[in-house]
């Protein structure tokens, strides 16, 4: 069996960092969002996977995912020319996917639990299509699928009026019968070639669509506020029964309380450590405060300055900011210093469609 992950698309609602990242490189608790998919891919015991990517941004993934594969997987790289729809995605991988079934998962979701569970009821079920669903509070926010006697009777895109509280997750199992519904729709208002509309032609057609539950936490990272619920979630469940892992230098001025991951090669000094949180390797972080549910990634600096619940990428400094920096996510070597001169004004180099948040 093999699994198709996406790592193309626009990423948008992650501009401007996608601007010049692919937005699956995006760090939680600094580990590329992307390897998250593959953990869960691979622990449902497949390692034949195509990753389908962008022209643009996907060398950069290709670099970054045969660098970091400790998981002996076999990847095979697809180019979706254009970010035309998720079932686009399905038709463009057909060669690669030949005539087994399949995982598709979308790879900005998280999942922590696995998908081996869901694996195992997609083979006992016969189902033609089994879409993992998740009990949500906003529906109307996602694809919502409606449930009759054990099956899926009807998928709607973000419907004003849900049918039911069950959205549809970033995480699919197909037999070839999609292959049949992606070649048979038409591109929506925006453009797309919608995966719920191929659902919902597989369920006009008779086809058995069916379902699993996915009741630990799953979440779709694509808006910065959900990439921070992510990280929150991940930081708690990574340190689950475990002790600190402190491998850097932090000094006896330093007072750490909670769960603390900091990586070797980080010097730590007269600080308060709050955790939740994980400071990545060669970090510097003097005289500060860092608060529950932030990931510090590799070799940023951090002095005189107080960070909580927030995403700091590679090589970012944050010197002597007055003010806490929170719910915020940082691209790589982004810096907020405090600056000297007069008159003392506030200076903005930033990126298009970058937001900036003032007390
Ligand atoms: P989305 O989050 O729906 O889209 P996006 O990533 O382009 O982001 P935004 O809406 O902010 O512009 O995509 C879900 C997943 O599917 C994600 O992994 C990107 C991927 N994708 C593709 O690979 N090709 C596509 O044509 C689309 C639409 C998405």
């Amino acid at each position: 069996m093999k699994a198709l992950i996406t790592a193309g698309g626009k990423g948008t609602r992650l501009r401007p960092i996608t601007y010049t990242s692919n937005k699956h490189l995006i760090p939680i608790a600094n580990k590329p969002m992307i390897a998250y998919a593959v953990d869960a891919v691979v622990g449902a015991g497949i390692k034949d996977i195509g990753i389908v990517i962008n022209p643009d941004t996907g060398r950069e993934m290709e670099r970054a995912l045969n660098d970091m594969n400790s998981w002996g997987a076999r990847f095979t790289f697809i180019v979706q020319e254009a970010p035309q729809g998720l079932a686009h995605v399905v038709k463009v991988s057909r060669s690669f996917i030949g005539e087994e079934p399949f995982i598709f998962y979308l790879g900005d979701n998280v999942i922590v639990k696995g998908i081996d569970g869901f694996l195992k009821d997609f083979l006992q079920s016969g189902d033609n299509a089994h879409l993992v669903l998740a009990r949500v509070k906003e529906p109307q926010r996602f694809g919502v699928a409606a449930i009759k006697e054990g099956r899926i009777v009807s998928v709607e895109e973000k419907p004003a009026r849900p049918k039911s509280e069950y959205a549809v997750t970033g995480i699919y199992f197909y037999d070839q019968t999609i292959f049949e519904a992606v070649e048979n729709i038409t591109p929506s208002d925006r453009g797309e070639l919608e995966i719920s509309d191929a659902h919902q032609y597989l369920i006009d057609k008779g086809y058995r669509v069916g379902y699993s539950e996915a009741t630990g936490w799953w979440k779709d990272t694509g808006k910065p506020e959900d990439l921070l619920e992510a990280n929150r979630l991940v930081l708690d469940q990574m340190l689950d029964g475990r002790e600190d892992a402190i491998s850097g230098d932090v000094d006896e001025k330093t007072d750490i309380a909670g769960k603390v991951i900091i990586e070797g090669g980080a010097k730590v000094s007269n600080s308060s450590l709050r955790g939740p949180l994980i400071i990545g390797k060669g970090c510097v972080v003097e005289n500060s405060y860092i608060g529950p549910y932030t990931s510090i990634d590799a070799e940023c600096l951090i002095r005189d300055s107080e960070v909580e619940y927030s995403v700091v990428m590679e090589q970012c400094h944050i010197v002597e900011a007055d003010v806490r920096i929170e719910r915020s996510l940082l691209g790589r070597g982004a810096k907020i210093i405090k600056g000297y001169s007069r008159p003392r004004t506030q200076r903005f180099i930033i990126g298009d469609q970058s937001t900036i948040v003032l007390a």
